[in-house]
């Protein structure tokens, strides 16, 4: 039998009286911030999704080749249980670990949830094809949201998982947080999945962020495109470019927009009226590169222990499969 459905949580990122005031706090401080989760409206996804195919950006493949080796030996780790994906996307890469469960049993309950109404809609209706006897249930909210929402699971234990290293593009005291509100969702015996990219050379990173076909600079770009929507802004696009660069001393590459000319730009249903100055910047990410070791205690610290850690040969991207 057919069974699946989708569910909203909130149509918005946060709750409508204190929707965008992250923008405004990120506009009117200095240096200006933008927080990454204004990346992803529908176009913004579908850009993601085109960067995960690009040649320079190897995470993706990388995460993808570790998965479609491991798969099955995760799942005969975990045993048959609920999964729940954050940050769902296309759900590709996920493909593997359902092939896997399936092999183990043919029945299996798959909760995917991500922002983008759009990419959660499409992906459940391609899942529902390809696994008839699976429950899958799209949760369309932020992580909070979702977290919050998860109902206590039918299956004897749940895995949760975080894939693509979107635990990256949080700052530490935001990953200690997160980290926190898993370790609370999971109950003792259920397993948490996280895929890290690991520390490499600045040549192999900035190109990944610097695309040669200029995808991620319409990604970074279309951000502005979304706060005008959003908030009936009146951001130009052709005023600002693209950078991203990598910050060895903190590990992490940094994503800017830089202001081409002074001018002023309006948010009007923010009441926003905000200057930037020619060759200032916008910070729209931060994308962390971690340690296995260091990441290996910090999930010790709330009480995960790691029970498998997977990587590639070039040892560029981990998995961590741990245990509440
Ligand atoms: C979603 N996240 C893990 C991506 C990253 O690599 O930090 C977002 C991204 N930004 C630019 N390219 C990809």
């Amino acid at each position: 039998m057919l069974t699946t459905s989708l569910k909203i949580l909130n149509e918005h990122y946060q709750t409508l009286n204190n929707e965008g005031q992250d923008v405004i706090q990120g506009l009117t401080r200095t240096p200006k911030s933008l927080p990454p989760k204004y990346f992803y409206d529908d176009r913004g996804s579908e850009l993601f999704e085109q960067i995960c195919e690009l040649p320079e950006y190897y995470p993706t493949r990388t995460e993808a080749s570790i998965l479609r080796q491991y798969a099955d030996e995760i799942a005969q780790i975990t045993g048959v249980c609920e999964l729940v994906e954050l940050g769902s996307g296309s759900s590709t890469k996920t493909l593997f670990l359902l092939d896997a469960y399936e092999r183990l049993a043919s029945y299996c309950r798959y909760i995917p949830i991500d922002v983008s109404r759009g990419i959660v809609q499409s992906s459940v209706l391609k899942l529902q094809q390809k696994y008839p006897a699976f429950f899958i249930e799209g949760l369309i909210g932020t992580y909070e949201q979702a977290l919050a929402k998860l109902e206590s699971t039918f299956a004897s234990s749940r895995m949760i998982f975080f894939l693509g290293s979107s635990l990256g593009n949080f700052n530490p005291q935001e990953c200690n947080i997160f980290l926190r509100k898993i370790a609370k969702t999971l109950q003792p015996g259920d397993y948490f999945l996280l895929g890290i990219d690991l520390q490499k050379p600045k040549e192999i990173l900035e190109p990944a962020y610097n695309d040669s076909q200029g995808v991620t600079a319409a990604f970074n770009l279309n951000m502005l495109s979304h706060l005008n929507w959003r908030f009936q802004g009146n951001f130009d696009l052709h005023l600002f470019t693209h950078q991203a660069i990598y910050n060895q001393a903190d590990a992490q590459i940094e994503m800017y927009l830089h202001c081409q000319k002074s001018h002023q730009v309006s948010l009007e249903a923010l009441g926003l009226e905000v200057f930037f100055a020619d060759g200032e910047s916008i910070l729209t990410e931060i994308s962390r590169k971690f340690d296995l070791a260091n990441m290996q205690k910090q999930l010790e610290a709330h009480g995960l222990k790691t029970l498998k850690i997977w990587t590639d040969p070039k040892q560029w991207f981990g998995l961590i499969l741990c245990q509440a």
